[in-house]
């Protein structure tokens, strides 16, 4: 099969975030309101259903996956999907975005199943500030699946914290720290309004990637890194460790040009661009027409034409995606 997935602007998509869950162990205050419901079991893709639109995908070029959340690790026997997909030549990349609070019992398996890259959030080294974050009292068991993952020996992993003045502003060097001590990479982003999480005023606490840049470069020099993972950070090295920090700038650094993703929801809503909130029902056609691998492979490739250019976080913060980051996993 040689047709590919390309957009009305050219843009190749070979990156695919797929969501297994939209349930989560934490509550973080900018991804989900502290009362957030859940969809209902059935309205969630099986894990059959899960690999027959990663194998649509790939038949279609897709080169990398990502495994999301909601928090994927708490997906009953998300490891049966991952061996099948750590199986496929056709896979560079096979990565998962985790809170780490499942990660001390389960980096070993996830390693063996064929994950290649693990990122793991992480806002704060401080216990209360961290709880105060994810409304979880769970640093603990954060930290010790960091150093079971870094025990097992994935390719590469990488900490995102989101950054937010006067929350952890003044924590950017010790995470760098304690990334360099590990030999992680780390992400600093800035926070994207989705979801109408009330708690808090995303205005007064934004913190953008040059403000966080310069607070390390107080303290260690970093180098433009050629580093690229096809995903919206840049990379910087610091120099005399293996730690790269990227940065995640949607409101200072548009990335959509170079877009190569598409996401689908744990309930099978393919979407298409993180900052809209257009998109396709994959669950009703897959249930429809169970099996119908080529008809799924033509509504992805027709589903592409109503790509967005670009997101528009930036330029209007009343932009509201109604979508809760959970959702999408990012
Ligand atoms: P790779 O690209 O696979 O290296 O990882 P990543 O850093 O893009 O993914 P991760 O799941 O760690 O997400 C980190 C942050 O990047 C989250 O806040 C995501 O929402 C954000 N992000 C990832 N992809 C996109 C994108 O296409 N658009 C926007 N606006 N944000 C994105
Ligand atoms: N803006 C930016 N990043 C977010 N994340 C969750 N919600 C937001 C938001 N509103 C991050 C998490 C995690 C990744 C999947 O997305 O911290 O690292
Ligand atoms: Fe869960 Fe991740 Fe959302 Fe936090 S950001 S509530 S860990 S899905």
């Amino acid at each position: 099969h040689t047709t590919q997935l390309v957009d009305p602007f050219g843009r190749r998509i070979t990156y695919l975030r797929l969501s297994v869950t939209d349930r989560c162990d934490f509550r973080c205050t900018y991804c989900m309101s502290e009362d957030m419901v859940f969809a209902p079991r059935a309205q969630i893709l099986t894990l059959e259903e899960l690999y027959n639109l990663a194998d649509a995908f790939i038949g279609l070029g897709v080169k990398r996956i990502r495994i999301t959340g909601g928090e994927p690790l708490v997906r009953k026997n998300l490891l049966s999907l991952l061996r099948r997909l750590g199986e496929r030549p056709e896979l560079e990349d096979l990565s998962i975005t985790t809170n780490g609070s499942q990660l001390s019992h389960m980096a070993n398996d996830l390693r063996a199943a064929g994950v290649t890259r693990l990122n793991v959030s992480l806002d704060s080294l401080q216990r209360e500030r961290f709880a105060g974050f994810t409304r979880r009292d769970m640093l603990d068991q954060v930290l010790a699946g960091i150093d079971a993952a870094a025990e097992a020996g994935f390719k590469r992993i990488k900490l995102n914290s989101v950054v937010q003045t006067g929350r952890n502003d003044d924590e950017v060097l010790g995470l760098v720290e304690y990334a360099m001590a590990r030999g992680l990479d780390i992400s600093f982003i800035e926070e994207m309004p989705l979801g109408s999480v009330v708690s808090h005023q995303r205005e007064q606490t934004f913190c953008s990637s040059d403000v966080v840049r310069e607070r390390i470069e107080e303290r260690h020099t970093l180098v433009r890194s050629s580093h690229v993972t096809g995903g919206p950070s840049r990379y910087w090295q610091v120099s005399g460790s293996d730690t790269r920090v990227g940065f995640i700038s949607p409101h200072s650094n548009n990335f959509c040009g170079d877009c190569n993703r598409v996401r689908v929801t744990a309930e099978g809503k393919l979407v298409l661009c993180l900052g809209h909130d257009n998109a396709l029902d994959l669950r009703s056609l897959m249930r429809a027409h169970p099996g119908d691998s080529e008809r799924l492979r033509e509504a992805l490739v027709g589903a592409l034409q109503l790509k967005p250019e670009r997101h528009h976080f930036e330029t209007d913060e009343q932009v509201q995606v109604i979508r809760f980051m959970s959702m999408t996993g990012g």
